[in-house]
């Protein structure tokens, strides 16, 4: 993989050391940005600034992982947050070891299978999504300090600081920042300390350019930063979580709050062609659903068909559909169901399934059904990838669910509840807010985690990790994550062109592709006559933030340009 070309040699000449070229070549129509002594890149530039600043102040990737965290709990309040949970991945160079921690939120123990269901024995929507009982137990602050206290070198109270300052002396509005507030409005004044939190004392909109301080939040970022996870699950904040609670008709107690555990579990991993893609297990359903695709997908000549065509789309399609298909019978919290994984990710099992394609017509979603039998054997989140000169890197993704969860704040605390629980299934075959069906495996039980689609990602090369990323989106993190390694595996684009890339989506039911504005009208009359049923209009998908080494002490960075504000901040 040496492509020698113009922009290449420009790089060698900044950085003489780097011998190899890695994929990027003169004439690309994105360029990622470059660093040479680490690079953090997330969806919102303050925070992926105070990451940098900490590598630059000898910090490790962790250290960095944690700052970007709690400093995206400041600024990006829509998806960072510390009433949330989420899956950080941390390969440790020195060890060549890859960590999967799981902070995801867990259910109260009062909380059952009927906790959605009304007397006619429905779904209720609202109370599964915007109510009190919508909130988990929140793992994100448990899961960032015992990161930082197990891999990181700084203090606890060295990376808490900048977010701890940025609450504390407010920040500038920004442009994205004040739209997406604008856009949560009504959603958010349901909730009277929301009210008070996110928008002016007189009840408006904040606009872009205003100062925006965030006393409540900046108090409780102190209490963790001198008690550590104590400073969350017990004392004041625990206190006003459950005096939340008890005025809003919620599940969770101090007893929940103190028994909330991070789980260190063994990540999985799979092959495609010279790479390994290592991701998170279940409770985390991308993981395990990634590398299926990738093993149905290598059945097949990709490259030849060519990016973005018909006929490669196709596959890529009756390959989710599968995939989506098995999600909803098979995967839940390992914890609570045994989840199939080896079998799933058998190659024989990915044969089965591949050899179940017909190649000219699309399938009927009502006709693929989850096959293992067969085989013996919000949209919001937030990603940021991390990566420092020693070569130890954080691939974390972390979510309240929806853009800004319940939208219920916890009074007092200055941050708001997620609404987790709608990730669970409420109903067999009753689709949640991102129309994914589940049965047994996701059902809900007191102290279980809700199946999720977050999926973070290190690729790996010959042994030597190449690539971080991971997305938002809900159930459409999957095929994003998916797509974005295609494009640098198969298609060789660089990161910031396989970002750039147009997506498409499928997830078995609907039984219906999004296609992303870019897949061109005769790509979509040519999937219409196949008979894929293809979503009216175009929406885009995802928004990943990504890092890639291929070798030597350069890092190429690339946010995703389908939402403002995110910056890949090099360290030099
Ligand atoms: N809340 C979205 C997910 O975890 O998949």
């Amino acid at each position: 993989m040496i492509r020698l070309t113009l922009f290449s040699f420009f790089l060698l000449l900044v950085f003489p050391a780097q011998a190899e070229t890695p994929i990027i070549q003169y004439g690309d129509r994105f360029h990622p940005v470059v660093g040479r002594d680490g690079m953090v890149v997330s969806q919102e530039r303050l925070a992926s600034q105070i990451g940098a600043d900490i590598l630059a102040r000898g910090g490790n990737a962790v250290d960095a992982a944690v700052a970007t965290g709690f400093a995206l709990a400041v600024t990006l309040p829509q998806a960072g947050n510390l009433g949330g949970g989420g899956f950080m991945l941390i390969y440790l160079a020195e060890q060549q070891k890859t960590i999967a921690l799981d902070y995801r939120e867990m259910a109260p123990a009062a909380a059952h299978r009927d906790l959605f269901l009304d007397d006619q024995g429905n779904v209720d929507k609202q109370k599964a999504r915007f109510s009190h009982l919508s909130a988990g137990v929140p793992g994100t602050v448990a899961g960032l300090v015992e990161a930082q206290k197990n891999y990181g070198e700084l203090s606890l109270a060295e990376v808490l600081k900048p977010a701890i300052s940025l609450a504390s002396g407010g920040i500038e509005v920004s442009y994205p920042l004040a739209y997406s507030l604008q856009r949560a409005e009504q959603r958010l004044k349901i909730s009277q300390a929301s009210a008070g939190y996110f928008f002016r004392a007189d009840g408006s909109s904040m606009k872009p350019g205003d100062n925006w301080k965030q006393a409540d939040l900046a108090k409780t970022l102190k209490r963790i930063a001198q008690r550590g996870a104590d400073g969350f699950y017990r004392g004041p904040t625990a206190e006003l979580i459950v005096d939340e609670m008890q005025r809003g008709g919620g599940l969770i107690t101090h007893r929940d709050l103190q028994q909330y555990r991070v789980v260190e579990r063994e990540s999985v991993s799979g092959t495609f062609g010279d790479y390994t893609v290592v991701s998170m297990p279940p409770p985390s359903s991308g993981g395990v659903h990634l590398i299926q695709m990738l093993n149905i997908l290598e059945g097949w000549d990709l490259k030849a068909l060519g990016h973005n065509s018909a006929d490669y789309l196709h596959r890529l399609i009756e390959t989710m559909r599968r995939a989506y298909a098995d999600r909803s019978e098979y995967l839940g919290d390992p914890d609570f169901y045994q989840v199939p994984v080896a079998r799933l990710l058998a190659k024989p099992y990915a044969k089965l399934l591949r050899e179940g394609v017909d190649l000219d017509k699309a399938s009927l979603s009502s006709d693929i059904k989850p096959s293992l039998e067969q085989y013996q054997e919000s949209p919001e989140t937030t990603h940021y990838s991390v990566w420092d000169k020693h070569g130890n890197l954080v691939s974390n993704t972390y979510t309240l669910n929806f853009s800004y969860g319940s939208g219920i704040s916890v009074k007092g605390a200055g941050f708001l509840l997620n609404n987790e629980m709608d990730d669970f299934s409420s109903k067999p075959g009753s689709p949640n807010a991102y129309g994914l069906v589940g049965k047994e495996a996701n059902a809900i039980a007191g102290g279980k985690r809700p199946l999720s689609s977050m999926s973070p990602v290190i690729l790996f090369k010959e042994g030597r990790p190449v690539l971080a990323t991971g997305s938002p989106g809900g159930s459409t993190i999957i095929t994003v994550v998916l797509q974005t390694l295609l494009n640098m595996m198969v298609f060789d684009m660089n990161v910031a062109e396989a970002t750039a890339a147009p997506r498409i989506h499928h997830q078995w039911l609907p039984d219906l592709v999004i296609l992303e504005p870019g897949i061109g009208a005769d790509t979509r009359a040519k999937l219409k006559q196949m008979g894929h049923k293809v979503m009216p209009e175009p929406r885009v998908l995802g928004r990943t933030q990504s890092i890639s080494n291929f070798g030597g002490p350069i890092f190429f960075g690339a946010t995703d340009y389908r939402w403002p504000g995110g910056a890949a901040v090099p360290v030099n």
